[in-house]
């Protein structure tokens, strides 16, 4: 992609996320090991973190860490992207069963990722869980402004008294880690670049003042020097926010809001995939799915989640099959899906509603050799998805809301044989761009079987003609090239700190 390029930040790097790049896990001697931790965020940051000796400041994902524990280093034989960095580069964040599930289970994922999805009646509001959002954050800005103050040592140190580190700070698990960085800073005086980057949607003021901690949140996300989300509709909505509940000014041509005489600069930034990554998986991926030429297959991956738009899917593929008989024993609906923060209820009542319904679909329309709808609940390699990409008929991503997502990107990525169809949401992030795509409500499951069956009627031209174009912008809009206009608009690059064009 763009972003290629290479070009030097120019100060001292910290990222910090609720997650670190890898998650550890004892192996079978009982020893704690790193495992890879699959995302197109962790393959472009991680090398960038190496290559700079930079710090990632993020949760281990494991309760047999205990404080002071050493951080394995990597496999030898690991080839990860996250292989490259060494431990003295990894700062734990330590949190306890409670505050896992008061902060985690609770206000992160039962609380913000509902609420920031537009779905609030199923946010739960408890006063508890927000008390542990803000201590655990907290405990987050207390490790970055341990290594903000080992970095500045160290420039100090050299004699460059000038350059200020530079904090990237990920999500909506850690909205309220910045103020505590900011007054330490101030009162401190420690010089740094606070940066922010939102992964999920940003919703309305309709929505978001429903929230009774919604001035806190807003200001948390003011206490950067820059802000970024995927597209300009969460801009807008963020910006309308601020203005709405703490009576900024704001600018919303340039995305600009003042609070307390600081301005801070607001940014749409969508996220990309490893486009070249993915070419290569799939070049080399053997086949994984081994069905007869004449049946079709339509491809679903996703984590587990009610934000995907699951259930929806499964009923416009029953109403697909009873529409256009003619597909029976003729296509097949592959569903992946991912485990995904099974201890949340909702996340459990879910589980058990799609395996009822996919239950009673296959009971309903299958034959002795053929069954409509084969359902995967599990974690498959990267080269397997790759090969599954590649390979199917059709791709369905039909969230009811999405930040970006990544599935429609990494699905146009790996087509590199006969083309296929993207039929994709226009409430994912990714409907924004993807304009060659097959976009479908996924609440109304008539058109989703109307567009199901023209995707499997679309002439090859046709499918040649929207994939070439799909896939050109994928590849030139990578995430490096997200990456490179983060930092760009930080005025982070050594080189022609420009306007977040790569090139
Ligand atoms: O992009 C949203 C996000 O919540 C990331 O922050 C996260 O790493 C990913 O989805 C998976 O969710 P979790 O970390 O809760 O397993």
């Amino acid at each position: 992609g763009m972003g290629n390029k290479k070009r030097e930040i120019n100060a001292p790097l910290i990222v910090v996320s609720n997650r670190l790049p890898f998650v550890l896990g004892k192996n079978a001697d009982g020893d704690l090991v790193r495992k890879q931790s699959a995302g197109g965020l962790v393959t472009a940051v991680a090398p960038v973190v190496v290559e700079c000796n930079g710090t990632w400041i993020g949760w281990s994902g494991s309760f047999d860490l205990k404080p002071n524990d050493p951080i394995p280093e990597s496999d030898p034989e690991d080839k990860a992207p996250t292989a490259g960095l060494k431990s003295s580069q990894i700062i734990p964040v330590h949190l306890d069963k409670s505050e896992i599930e008061e902060f985690y289970n609770g206000c992160c994922n039962g609380t913000f990722w509902p609420l920031f999805h537009s779905m609030p009646d199923r946010a739960n509001f408890v006063s508890r869980d927000w008390k542990t959002y803000c201590k655990v954050n907290d405990k987050f800005a207390d490790c970055t402004l341990a290594a903000l103050r080992d970095a500045i040592k160290k420039l100090d140190a050299a004699g460059d008294y000038h350059t200020a580190p530079l904090v990237w700070i990920h999500d909506y698990q850690l909205l309220t880690t910045a103020t505590k960085i900011r007054q330490v800073c101030e009162a401190e005086n420690l010089r740094c670049k606070l940066g922010f980057f939102l992964h999920i949607p940003f919703p309305s003021w309709d929505i978001m003042r429903l929230l009774p901690w919604d001035d806190q949140i807003l200001q948390g996300m003011l206490a950067y020097d820059f802000t970024a989300f995927h597209i300009e509709d969460y801009c807008l909505n963020f910006i309308d926010c601020c203005c709405r509940r703490l009576g900024c000014r704001v600018d919303r041509t340039n995305m600009l809001v003042e609070l307390a005489g600081r301005t801070i600069q607001v940014k749409a930034l969508p996220i990309g995939i490893p486009f070249d990554r993915f070419v290569q998986l799939s070049e080399k991926a053997p086949a994984f799915l081994n069905m007869s030429d004449d049946v079709k297959v339509i491809l679903g991956v996703d984590r587990l989640d009610y934000t995907k738009g699951l259930v929806h899917r499964i009923l416009a593929f029953e109403k697909f099959l009873d529409k256009y008989p003619e597909h029976r024993e003729k296509v097949v609906l592959l569903q992946i899906s991912v485990p995904s923060r099974t201890d949340v209820k909702e996340y459990k009542q879910l589980k058990d509603e799609t395996e009822l319904l996919i239950g009673r679909i296959n009971g309903r329309f299958s034959m002795p050799n053929w069954s409509p709808i084969r359902y995967i609940y599990g974690c498959l390699s990267q080269e397997q998805l790759a090969a599954l990409y590649r390979d199917c008929a059709v791709a369905l991503v039909t969230p009811l809301r999405d930040g970006m997502n990544l599935v429609a990107k990494e699905f146009v990525a790996c087509q590199i044989r006969t083309p296929g169809v993207l039929i994709l949401s226009p409430f994912a992030g990714a409907g924004g761009t993807m304009h060659e795509a097959l976009l479908v409500n996924p609440y109304e499951l008539d058109e989703m079987a109307n567009v199901l069956h023209r995707a499997l009627r679309m002439p090859l031209d046709e499918r040649e003609l929207r994939m070439t174009q799909l896939r050109h912008r994928e590849q030139l809009l990578d995430v490096n090239y997200w990456m490179t206009s983060f930092f760009s608009s930080m005025g982070a690059l050594g080189d022609d700190a420009g306007d977040g064009n790569a090139d």
